[in-house]
């Protein structure tokens, strides 16, 4: 007797051992609760199958981390032209699609004009200002259409090339009337305001410009003249004034 019992005790172990294996079997054909797992099957994953993660029915220890299936020999990984980036996948793509991956930089690599090239990402249209390759002095990662601020460090050509009322700020219609370069008087990009002007770079009759619109002009109670104004100020001061 002893020695049939001792002799049965393997196989009811076998037994219930497969047993539970086909429960096993059986509940991931079903649909195993693959959310207990750490690692929910969400998006694509819904739909592939489990052999293709779990080789050789080997289940513990699956690789958790994106990048070490998708790495183009477990899983399809990043094609060679793949904007420069960090292993971390999910920082920019989801587990529903490759495609239309938001843009984390946080973690990118090198210049923005190694990627906002046109080729890599969106770079500059032919329409841009002529600028450096210095996107950061000028840009930040937010959005291309505001600038955070226009640094003429990293501009090239002259103020007028720019400044002309279409591509930058221009003359105002009161402007003085000049042809002159607009570094002759502004001598900073900082600010329009605050130009001294020299007489000696203007042309032009003193009252096309001293008329009160573009500049200082007669008063009400000025002694009436139609004479240039030339003719009794000089361009240091208004005063004194001389009557021939
Ligand atoms: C997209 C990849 C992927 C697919 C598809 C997948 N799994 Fe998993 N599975 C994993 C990962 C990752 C783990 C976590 C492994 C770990 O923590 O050690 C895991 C864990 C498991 C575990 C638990 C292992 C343990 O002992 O902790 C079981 C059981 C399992 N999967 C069964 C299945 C079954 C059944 C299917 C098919 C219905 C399936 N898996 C499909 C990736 C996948
Ligand atoms: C355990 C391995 C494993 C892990 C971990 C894993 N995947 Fe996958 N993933 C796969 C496999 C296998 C496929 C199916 C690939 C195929 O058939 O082309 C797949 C498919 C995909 C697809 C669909 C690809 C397509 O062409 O439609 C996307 C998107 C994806 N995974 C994103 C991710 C992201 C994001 C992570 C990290 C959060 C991740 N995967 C983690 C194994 C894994
Ligand atoms: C810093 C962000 C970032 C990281 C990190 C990142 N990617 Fe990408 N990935 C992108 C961008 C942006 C695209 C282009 C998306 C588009 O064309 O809509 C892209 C495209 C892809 C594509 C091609 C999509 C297609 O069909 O055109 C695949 C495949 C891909 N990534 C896989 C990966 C894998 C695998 C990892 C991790 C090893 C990864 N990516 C990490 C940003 C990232
Ligand atoms: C000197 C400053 C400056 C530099 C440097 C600069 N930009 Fe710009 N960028 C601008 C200005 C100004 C606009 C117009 C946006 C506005 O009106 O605020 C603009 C607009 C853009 C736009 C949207 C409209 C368009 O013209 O396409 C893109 C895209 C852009 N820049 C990309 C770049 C890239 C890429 C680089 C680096 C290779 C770069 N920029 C360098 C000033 C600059
Ligand atoms: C490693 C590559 C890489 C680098 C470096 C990089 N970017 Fe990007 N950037 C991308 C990709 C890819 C996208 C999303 C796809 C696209 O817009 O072409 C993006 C998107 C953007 C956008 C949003 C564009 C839009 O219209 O949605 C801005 C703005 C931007 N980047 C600015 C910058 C600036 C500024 C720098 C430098 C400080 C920089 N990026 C550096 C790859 C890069
Ligand atoms: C490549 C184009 C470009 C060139 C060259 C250029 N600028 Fe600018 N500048 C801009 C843009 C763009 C702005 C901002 C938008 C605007 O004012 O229209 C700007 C802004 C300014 C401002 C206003 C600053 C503020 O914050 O109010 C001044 C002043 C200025 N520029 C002066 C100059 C002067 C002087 C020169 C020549 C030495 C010059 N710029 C050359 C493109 C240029
Ligand atoms: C001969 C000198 C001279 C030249 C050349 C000149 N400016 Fe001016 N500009 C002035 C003076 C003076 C003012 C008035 C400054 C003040 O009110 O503080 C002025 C004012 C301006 C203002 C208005 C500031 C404001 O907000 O009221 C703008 C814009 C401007 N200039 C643009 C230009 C541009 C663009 C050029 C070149 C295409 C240019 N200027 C060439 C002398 C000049
Ligand atoms: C192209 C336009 C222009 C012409 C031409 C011009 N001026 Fe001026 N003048 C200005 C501007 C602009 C200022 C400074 C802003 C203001 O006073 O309105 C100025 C300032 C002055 C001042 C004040 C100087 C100070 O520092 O207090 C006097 C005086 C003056 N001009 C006299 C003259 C006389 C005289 C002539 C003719 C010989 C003349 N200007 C021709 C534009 C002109
Ligand atoms: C015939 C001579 C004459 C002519 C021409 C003339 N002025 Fe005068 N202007 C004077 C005299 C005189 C005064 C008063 C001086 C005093 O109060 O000591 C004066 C005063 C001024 C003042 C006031 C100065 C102050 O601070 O009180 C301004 C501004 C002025 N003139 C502008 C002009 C302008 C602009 C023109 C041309 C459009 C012009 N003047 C033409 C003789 C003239």
């Amino acid at each position: 007797m002893k020695a049939i019992r001792l002799s049965l005790t393997p196989i009811l172990l076998l037994l219930g051992f497969s047993l539970s294996f086909l429960v096993q079997a059986a509940d991931a054909k079903r649909g195993f609760d693959h959310f207990e797992t750490g690692f929910p099957l969400i998006g694509k994953h819904e739909t592939v199958e489990c052999s293709d993660c779990h080789f050789n029915s080997q289940f513990k220890g699956t690789p958790l981390v994106c990048s070490q299936c998708h790495n183009g020999s477990r899983a399809p990984g990043k094609h060679p032209q793949h904007v420069n980036s960090s292993n971390f996948c999910d920082d920019c793509h989801s587990d529903y699609t490759w495609t239309g991956a938001k843009y984390d930089h946080s973690d990118v690599q090198g210049a923005c004009q190694t990627c906002h090239n046109n080729v890599v990402a969106i770079g500059k249209s032919a329409s841009h200002i002529q600028s450096t390759a210095i996107c950061e002095d000028c840009h930040n990662t937010i959005t291309f259409d505001r600038v955070s601020r226009v640094d003429h460090t990293a501009v090239i050509g002259t103020c007028e090339s720019c400044h002309n009322g279409v591509i930058a700020t221009g003359k105002h219609a009161h402007h003085i009337p000049t042809l002159s370069a607009c570094d002759d008087c502004h001598l900073t990009t900082l600010t329009w305001l605050g130009v001294t002007l020299d007489h000696s770079t203007v042309s032009g009759a003193c009252s096309s410009c001293h008329n009160n619109v573009i500049a200082t002009g007669k008063a009400q109670d000025h002694l009436i003249t139609t004479e240039e104004c030339g003719f009794c100020h000089t361009t240091n001061s208004w005063l004194p004034a001389t009557t021939p």
